[in-house]
Parts: C-alpha cells; structure tokens; sequence
C-alpha cells in the first residue's frame, strides 16, 4: 500500500468550519509531530509506502490528505472543497496528483466534493457521502469517470461531517458504520450494499474511532476502536492505536491524515 501523507509543519486551528474546531484550543506543535511521525512509522512497520507532500504556510488543513481527491485506477479526481478557507489547496493537490503521475481529473460540473474524505470504496463499491461537504449532484459523474457503481449516502449528524468520520471499509465485503451519522434509507443501503456491515456502538464511534484505515490484518484507529475489538477479531483484524490528540481538536484522525494512493490498481 502507497499512502499520500503531509507532515503538519503549519498545522494549526485557524478558522472553524466543523463542530470539533475551536480557534480558542490551538494545537500543541511538538505534540502534533510526535503523533503524526508514529501514524507514519505504524505505517511503514506494517509494510506500507509513504508518499509525502510539503505542507504549504496558510494552509493549515493540508495535513489532512484524504481530502486531496479520489483515486481509482491512477486516476485522481481533484477536490473542490466546500469552504473558501480550504479552496486554495486545490491547485496543490492537483500538481500532487500529476506529479505522480495519475490521470488527473478535477470534480465534474460547479459543486463541492472532498475527495476520499467523503468517498469510500469497498470491495469496488464507491460509497459517496453528501450533505455537510459534498453536494449529491457530483456523485454519478464521478463514478463515470472512474468507472465505477456508487451508493449515495445522506450524512445527518453535523460531527460526522465526512464519510470516513462514520464509515470504514474493512477489506473487500466489510465495514464498519455510525448509525447515528447515517438516515433509516442510508443505513438500509449499507446493509443491502456491505454483506458484513458492523454497526458501532455510539460511546465508540463519538471517540472518532470510524476514521480509520487497514493496512495488510491491522486497523489503525483511535483508542476507541477497542470497544469493538471482537467483532474486529472476528473478521481477522487486529486493533493498533493512535494518539491523536492535536488532530481530533480540528475534527480528524486518522483515516484524515491518510490517503491510499493505490487504490483500484
Ligand atoms: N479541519 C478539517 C476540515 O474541517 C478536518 C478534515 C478532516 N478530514 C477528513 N477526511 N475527515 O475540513
């Protein structure tokens, strides 16, 4: 697995644009560091590639690569975010993405869509939240463009914002999901969608624990994840978790700092 990671040289709480964010609680930076460098190091010990991109002054949220786009197949769909103070990464991630070489596509039509953060494959299933960031109109042209069957998923719980707050593919026919982020229609497509669809129990997932991401038998996730460690070993996977303190206090974790560059190939 190659993963797409941005070390938090100017990251910080400069505007609020989720209910986790107060520009009041400001990050401690040596703290930051140390618990991306051990996201990172975790990553490399399980066998995975890292990939880096400079982190650019102004743009405090870059950090957080799952929002740089989709990728499927060495093709990337660049986001175009919801809120002006993350627009201007745009054309970073674009050059990212070209830099490596992927067939680099921005999102179809004028409405916003953030990347991996709201996109999710399982199996080659894309799942596609809308509401908070992502507007619903983008949805089937995106899955043309990657050639891909997409489920649209209506987020409800403003805290659960991105899809990979509340949502986590497990391999190919599994996944975890929040209950309370998702309507009674959404929580149907999941199930119909996912054979092994794992609810998580709130005081679990209100600890970020569904921003998640498996790399070979492990999921790296908050410590919160714990709560269900049976269910995990059940479909063969083994908990190992993060500190992440300074980056819940701008609303992401794990799964946020990471985006799989390999996916679909
Ligand atoms: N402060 C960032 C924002 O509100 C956090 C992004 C988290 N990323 C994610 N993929 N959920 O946009």
């Amino acid at each position: 697995m190659n993963i797409l990671m941005c070390r938090p040289d100017y990251f910080d709480i400069e505007y609020e644009i989720n209910p986790w964010m107060h520009t009041s609680v400001k990050v401690q930076h040596s703290v930051a560091m140390e618990q991306w460098e051990t996201l990172k190091d975790t990553y490399e010990k399980l066998g995975a590639r890292i990939t880096l991109v400079d982190q650019i002054e102004g743009l405090p949220d870059m950090v957080f690569t799952a929002n740089a786009g989709l990728v499927w197949n060495r093709r990337a769909v660049v986001s175009r975010f919801q809120h002006p103070e993350r627009q201007g990464e745009e054309p970073y991630w674009r050059r990212a993405f070209e830099g490596l070489g992927m067939e680099t596509f921005d999102t179809p039509g004028e409405k916003p869509f953030e990347g991996a953060g709201d996109g999710l494959f399982v199996g080659s299933t894309l799942f596609i939240g809308y509401g908070p960031r992502s507007d619903r109109e983008t949805h089937a042209a995106i899955a043309a463009l990657l050639g891909v069957e997409h489920v649209s998923l209506e987020l409800v719980d403003p805290r659960f914002y991105h899809l990979d707050t509340c949502f986590s593919p497990l391999g190919h026919d599994a996944a975890l999901y929040l209950p309370c982020a998702f309507t009674e229609e959404g929580i149907a497509e999941i199930r119909k969608h996912v054979p092994h669809a794992i609810a998580v129990p709130q005081e679990v997932g209100d600890g970020f624990s569904c921003n998640a991401l498996v790399v070979g038998e492990a999921i790296v996730a908050t410590a919160a994840l714990e709560g269900i460690a049976k269910e995990l070993a059940a479909v063969g996977l083994r908990h190992i978790p993060m500190e992440m303190t300074e980056f819940l206090k701008s609303g992401g974790a794990v799964r946020c700092l990471s985006l799989p560059l390999d996916t679909g190939a």
